[in-house]
């Protein structure tokens, strides 16, 4: 591995009724407070009356911004920048999934800059400050309740980037797995194939000597496949909601990647798709990885496939080649997946050849290489989305 520095300042407070902790963790900061949620879901759910009983405690004046898109919007940022500097708000909290989270963390940037937040998101301006945040996370999927990272889509140019600073980091995250229990089906499916695919890019690098990184990646690999079935066949099952919302905080926190760079370009060919066709970011994953992984199999990396598909897939790879033991385990991957009833083709979003150029265009708009594990250019951008029609 590399040499590294580890630093993940957000307290986590897990578990049934960790709610009851809010108030004396959010009047550290302040008690002019925007609460940031997403379409609704939170009233429906009976969460968004048990946060303002909490926020009532300590007497915050309480102000909101709803309405957040899956996928959340450059202009919804907008609207919770004007809303902190109009009216002087001292702490932000998301009550929501990984959009609501996202779409925080960029609200709570642009209230401390003059910059446009499209700007910092693109990287053109650096982002030097933020006001204080916290979660209270109601979808187990993205890990953002417990990193520094934030994915913003902007409508107008169909772009859909990622981004984030010293600053972005959740200063307290609630996680009750009860507040998940309200997730539909095809929510809860996403979000399985959202862990799994993080901890998927963090497995494939070019890292010397990472045994422990390797078995931590592959524990989480074979909890979440030995829940999931039984999540969806029980989904108000406190037990297997507590297992994969654990699991999906550990897939993204930066724990999984100490000492190397995971590979991301599943991720990137991901958001320019959803890009373009508004699609949720786990079903995108679930057709583009195991293409991603048929495209960059070759005799040189097939050992870290094979790897993968014997400890996790349980491959029995005796008297095989390694490239055909990893060709065992994608392919068990996807009936994984399929199994869970996750898409495995762009068709099933009625995506067809005609936008594959311009989704390729987008995956190259940051750099002309994308990928870690192996370096990706338009062209191979153009056949995995070939492949995945
Ligand atoms: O809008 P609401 O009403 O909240 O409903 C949401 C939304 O419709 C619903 N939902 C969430 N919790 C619920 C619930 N419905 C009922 N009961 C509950 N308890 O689920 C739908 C999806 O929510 P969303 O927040 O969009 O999902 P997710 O957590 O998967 O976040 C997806 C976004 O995160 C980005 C993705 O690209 C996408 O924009 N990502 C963020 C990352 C990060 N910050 O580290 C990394 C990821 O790889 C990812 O790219
Ligand atoms: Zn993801």
């Amino acid at each position: 591995m590399e040499k590294f520095t580890y630093h993940n300042p957000t307290k986590l407070l897990f578990g049934r009724g960790q709610l009851k902790l809010l108030p004396e963790e959010v009047q550290q900061y302040g008690k002019k407070v925007l609460i940031v949620y997403g379409g609704g879901s939170i009233k429906r759910n009976g969460i968004y009356d048990n946060v303002i009983a909490k926020l009532d405690e300590i007497d915050a004046e309480v102000f909101e911004l709803s309405g957040v898109e899956p996928n959340p919007r450059i202009t919804t940022v907008r609207k919770g920048v004007e809303i902190c500097k109009n009216e002087g708000i001292e702490f932000v909290l998301a009550v929501g999934g990984g959009s609501t989270i996202d779409c925080t963390k960029a609200i709570a940037t642009g209230a401390k800059t003059d910059a446009d937040m499209w700007d910092i998101v693109t990287k053109k301006v650096q982002a030097n400050d933020a006001l204080p945040f916290g979660t209270v996370l109601t979808h187990a999927a993205t890990g953002s309740e417990m990193n520094r990272g934030s994915v913003i889509t902007n409508w107008e140019t169909n772009e859909k980037h990622g981004w984030g600073s010293p600053y972005t980091s959740p200063a307290f995250s609630i996680l009750d797995p009860a507040h998940t229990f309200s997730v539909p089906r095809d929510q809860t499916v996403y979000g399985i194939v959202d862990i799994m695919s993080h901890v998927l890019e963090h497995y494939f690098h070019q890292a010397p000597n990472t045994p422990i990184q390797d078995r931590f990646c592959e524990s989480i690999l074979k909890t979440v496949i030995e829940t999931a079935p039984k999540l969806l066949d029980d989904m108000d099952n406190f037990e297997y909601r507590e297992t994969m919302m654990l699991s999906g905080t550990l897939a993204l926190n930066d724990m999984l990647n100490m000492g190397f760079r995971g590979d991301w370009a599943t991720h990137n060919l991901e958001h320019a798709v959803s890009a373009v066709h508004d699609i949720p970011h786990g079903g995108g994953l679930a057709i583009l990885f195991p293409n991603w992984m048929k495209h960059v199999l070759d005799n040189d990396n097939a050992a870290r496939f094979k790897q993968l598909a014997v400890r996790v897939f349980d491959v029995d790879a005796d008297g095989k080649s390694d490239l055909i033991a990893a060709e065992e385990g994608i392919t068990k991957l996807r009936d994984f997946w399929d199994s869970i009833e996750a898409p495995s083709t762009l068709a099933d979003y009625s995506i067809d050849e005609s936008s594959i150029v311009e989704m390729a265009d987008k995956t190259v708009i940051a750099r002309a290489e994308y990928g870690n594990f192996k370096k990706l250019t338009k062209q191979d951008s153009v056949e995995i989305f070939t492949a995945s029609l």
